[in-house]
């Protein structure tokens, strides 16, 4: 299909690697114009020479609440509304809880929650205004019938916001804490006309997770996790996303989609016991 998102225009965070350059590129295939930010100029500035006029990047450290705000006002001030919002950024850390640096601890909460914090924040802000407005996002609350034109926000949460892995429980409390803030953002924006739903990946092939594959096995622990049997690679993701942000999905909103081969229904892998007995030194 093309088309899907003709005319609209969406910011990604995180838009430079893995799952939020697929979905940008997915965006901008199905006919919609997007403001990418992240830390990596030099990705943003890869993806503009290969999408043109569709695309503008702008440095956005998502933690900081002055580049989110810049972020939205590009993309009004570039492209003339806001549609869509994904509050992608985000990554992880690998420490158990009573050795867990504080530090570093915060700097996890902070890119993965307070970033999407600030993404629904500033989105929301704008399509709300919009939607009061008369034009743009916004738009069909309150009346019934089939709705369909209104803003879109999508989080990226993890599988880890429904399943706890050891040594995970910074990135996990932190993607828990972005299933709650979206159902949170979808109950107050509602009434505007703004649907809000997360995406709870499981593993997927991308720059974060790459070193993985350089230690044998341990992949074949996340394989053994999923029914299907399997990891993903990123355009799933996007696939999902795509259709959430879209009009199809014009009634779905505070929901959490998994994607993740159905490994939900197991156990996560020991990361820190696996990389332990592969390496030899026992944990
Ligand atoms: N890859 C997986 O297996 C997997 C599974 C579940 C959830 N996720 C989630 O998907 C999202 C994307 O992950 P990915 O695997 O594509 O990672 P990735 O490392 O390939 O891409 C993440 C992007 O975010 C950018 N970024 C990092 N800090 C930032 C900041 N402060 N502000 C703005 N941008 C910043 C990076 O520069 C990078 O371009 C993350 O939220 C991650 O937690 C990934």
């Amino acid at each position: 299909m093309v088309n899907r998102i003709a005319g609209k225009v969406a910011i990604v965070t995180g838009a430079a690697s893995g799952i939020g350059r697929a979905v940008t590129r997915r965006f901008v295939d199905e006919g919609a114009r997007v403001v990418g930010g992240d830390v990596d100029e030099e990705g943003l500035a890869a993806l503009a020479a290969e999408l043109g006029d569709s695309f503008a990047g702008a440095r956005c450290d998502v933690t900081v609440e002055a580049d989110v705000a810049a972020l939205v006002e590009l993309a009004t001030s570039r492209f003339g509304r806001l549609d869509i919002a994904v509050a992608n950024a985000g990554g992880g850390t690998n420490a158990e809880i009573v050795d867990h640096d504080f530090a570093e601890w915060r700097r996890v909460v902070d890119l993965c929650l307070h970033g999407v914090f600030l993404t629904v924040k500033h989105a929301g802000a704008a399509m709300r205004a919009a939607g009061a407005a008369g034009g743009g996002s916004g738009g069909s609350g309150g009346s019934g019938g089939s709705g369909g034109s209104g803003g879109s926000i999508v989080t990226i949460a993890s599988l880890n916001a429904v399943q706890p892995g050891r040594g995970m429980g910074a990135y996990c409390a932190a993607k828990a804490g972005v299933v709650a803030l979206t159902e949170v953002a979808a109950m107050e924006l509602g009434p505007a006309g703004v649907r809000v739903n997360s995406v709870a990946p499981g593993l997927v092939r991308t720059s974060a997770t790459g070193p993985m594959w350089s230690l044998p096995g341990l992949v074949d622990e996340y394989i053994d996790n999923t029914p299907l049997g399997r990891f993903a690679e990123p355009d799933e993701v996007a696939s999902v996303v795509l259709f959430l942000a879209s009009d199809e999905a014009g009634f779905v909103s505070a929901s959490l989609y998994g994607v993740d081969g159905g490994a939900r229904t197991r156990r996560y892998p020991d990361l820190i016991g696996t990389a332990a007995r592969l390496l030899g030194s026992g944990a």
